[in-house]
């Protein structure tokens, strides 16, 4: 089974408003909601895919409760702990014509020492047992940096393929605890070099060092460029065609479970990162939050091209 966990899980909000400016009121003329967090949309595109995933994570109040209700009336599993705080909303404000739009992220729950260890109890002891553990997004207050990195000993020590999905420090800890793979885009990847890339080549050469330490497969999207794969035997680069972008949230998220999908479907590494790159691009062209659509990959994976690099 592919576990998903997002510890700082979001009810995504849209508010379509005509204008938008300070000290007027504001009217909304459509409101959208969604249950969000990076975690929750690899299992969102996994399902899309027809591909089965359990998410795990906290929740708690009635935004926590709706969030699970909307995962379970899209048919995707979940497995939640609840938590005494309200979980979080974040809001995204867009503009009815134009395009224009911002959001607000609020910080998160905090998450006491008694909900971690529910947590961290259930994830030692799930049932089916877990194929892969797909780790993504920011950390709620309360928790320790370090608990991705616990999570991935817990895991590898039981087999398991730990796909990790994160930035900063919890990012820099995590890749010590060796994952089996990473998706960090360019920024994540400067942020853990500490120092920009100055061409490709610097690129290549740090994502190689990551799979010296024993990372199976390092994956660096580029947003438009596509992405990199890095692994002992195979350099690839895939490139997605171009397309009418609409908004690439979620786009990162979405490569992540089309890489998983390909690599459950038993395809090689090439392939699997061309699903990747397909997942990502078809996001690209849905609205807002939204992720991508089966027929959209379906159509796009034909255009992806993959070559060698060095
Ligand atoms: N503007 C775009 N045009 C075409 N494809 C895109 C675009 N943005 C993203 N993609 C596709 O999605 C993949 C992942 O995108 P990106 O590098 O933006 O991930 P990310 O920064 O982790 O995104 P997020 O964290 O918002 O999910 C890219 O490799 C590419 O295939
Ligand atoms: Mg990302």
């Amino acid at each position: 089974m592919i576990y998903t966990l997002t510890l700082n899980p979001a009810l995504d909000r849209t508010l379509i408003v005509e204008h938008l400016k300070f000290e007027d009121a504001n009217r909304v003329k459509k409101e959208l909601r969604f249950a969000g967090g990076k975690g929750i949309d690899v299992s969102r595109v996994l399902n899309e895919l027809g591909h089965e995933s359990i998410a795990l994570g906290f929740v708690g109040g009635y935004d926590g409760m709706e969030l699970e209700g909307r995962l379970l009336n899209e048919g995707i599993n979940c497995d939640f702990v609840k938590i005494a705080e309200e979980t979080r909303i974040n809001v995204f404000i867009e503009k009815e014509r134009g395009g224009k739009r911002t959001s607000l992220h609020a910080k998160g729950p905090r998450i006491s020492p008694s909900e971690l260890a529910v947590l961290y109890n259930k994830v030692k002891n799930l049932q089916p047992s877990p194929s892969w553990f797909v780790m993504s997004g920011s950390l709620p207050p309360g928790l320790s940096d370090n608990i991705y990195a616990q999570f991935i000993h817990l895991m590898r020590d039981r087999g398991v393929k730990v796909f990790l999905d994160s930035d900063g420090i919890p990012l820099k800890k995590g890749i010590e605890a060796v994952p089996f793979a990473i998706k960090p885009n360019l920024f994540e990847l400067e942020r853990l070099k500490g120092k920009k890339f100055r061409n490709n080549k610097e690129i290549i050469s740090f994502g190689k060092k990551l799979v010296a330490k024993g990372i199976k497969f390092v994956l660096i999207s580029m947003a438009e460029e596509g992405m990199l794969l890095l692994s002992d035997d195979a350099s690839l680069k895939a490139t997605p065609p171009e397309v009418k972008v609409k908004s690439s949230i979620g786009a990162g998220d979405a490569s992540v479970a089309g890489f998983i999908y390909a690599y459950e479907k038993k395809m090689s590494p090439g392939d699997c990162l061309k699903m990747a790159i397909a997942c990502g691009t078809a996001t690209a062209l849905t609205p807002g939050t939204a992720l991508c659509k089966k027929e959209d990959v379906k159509r796009i994976i034909k255009k992806c091209k993959v070559a060698d690099v060095e």
